[in-house]
């Protein structure tokens, strides 16, 4: 395990190196005719400038730590998680919204030592969003301390809501969009931020109660995780149980009744899916 002070170290370091990164991204966000490519699908963005921030972070973290090992989105061909020191990068978390210059995208970076998050930064330059934090010393967001919401029940609950489901290829199946229309109904209302970083950070600073989805990547939810629980809330597997962080389902709430609210419907809907024969 990394002492309390090489922790700080890295922390200090990577710090750094994320703001400037996210410079790169800040000047690129407004210009219209980005580089895209698609990935696996037309929907499945990436630019020049993702390649660009992962190339930056990989680079400047590796000359100042040479033992560190890195997982990617951008450069990771598999994802293979040792206990060494690990940093889990995702260069531009909301690619979507960075190529429609739609301020909502984020660097997502956190150090993972025995394979649990120990360091998480979550930096929308646009905005001027820093949230940081670092295990046992609690969520800050720009600086100051943040905290997740007291509201303990689903009809008081904003929920970020992504507009798909459990399904292999996460479609929007009836029984999605039924499980979506009941949600709406029972809590305030719904929001998405289209990051899953940035929606993470909206339940740790108490503007939202939960997010959950499905197809997510260790990147993430690797910074998100440990500023959520560092805030007071907590992160588990869509089923209420323990977090599986290479699974690709996850619930983040504030509280234990928001997730049993939750994960009691997510358990119902995938109930019901199998049933149906979609899962
Ligand atoms: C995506 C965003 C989005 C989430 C997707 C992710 P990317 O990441 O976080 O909010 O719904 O599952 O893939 O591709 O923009 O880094
Ligand atoms: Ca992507
Ligand atoms: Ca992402
Ligand atoms: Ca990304």
């Amino acid at each position: 395990m990394a002492s309390n002070s090489s922790l700080d170290l890295f922390y200090d370091a990577v710090l750094t190196l994320t703001k400037s990164a996210g410079q790169i991204i800040r000047e690129k966000n407004l210009e219209r005719n980005k580089y895209v490519e698609f990935k696996k699908s037309p929907k499945d963005l990436v630019t020049e400038t993702d390649k660009q921030v992962e190339r930056y972070l990989i680079d400047g973290i590796a000359g100042k730590f040479p033992d560190h090992k890195f997982i990617g989105e951008e450069s990771s061909k598999e994802i293979v998680l040792t206990d060494a020191p690990t940093w889990v990068i995702d260069p531009i978390d909301g690619t979507m919204n960075f190529v429609h210059s739609f301020p909502h995208s984020c660097i997502s970076i956190a150090l993972y030592v025995n394979k649990q998050p120990v360091i998480g930064i979550v930096y929308n330059p646009m905005l001027e969003q820093l949230f940081t934090a670092r295990k046992g010393q609690g969520a800050y967001l720009n600086g100051q301390p943040i905290k997740v919401s007291q509201v303990k029940t689903l009809s008081t609950a904003l929920l970020m809501l992504e507009n798909w489901g459990p399904s292999p290829n996460y479609q929007l199946t009836p029984e999605v969009q039924e499980h979506l229309k009941s949600l709406s109904d029972d809590s305030h209302s719904s929001r998405c931020l289209g990051s899953a970083a940035l929606d993470l950070c909206m339940v740790a600073c108490g503007a939202a109660e939960a997010y959950y989805s499905y197809g997510l990547q260790v990147w993430d939810i690797a910074a998100g995780e440990l500023i959520v629980t560092e805030a007071g809330g907590m992160v588990t597997d869509v089923n209420g149980g323990p977090l599986d962080r290479l699974a690709k389902r996850m619930l983040a709430t504030n509280n234990k009744e928001i997730n049993d609210a939750l994960a009691e419907r997510l358990v119902a809907l995938e109930e019901k899916m199998k049933k149906k024969g979609d899962l």
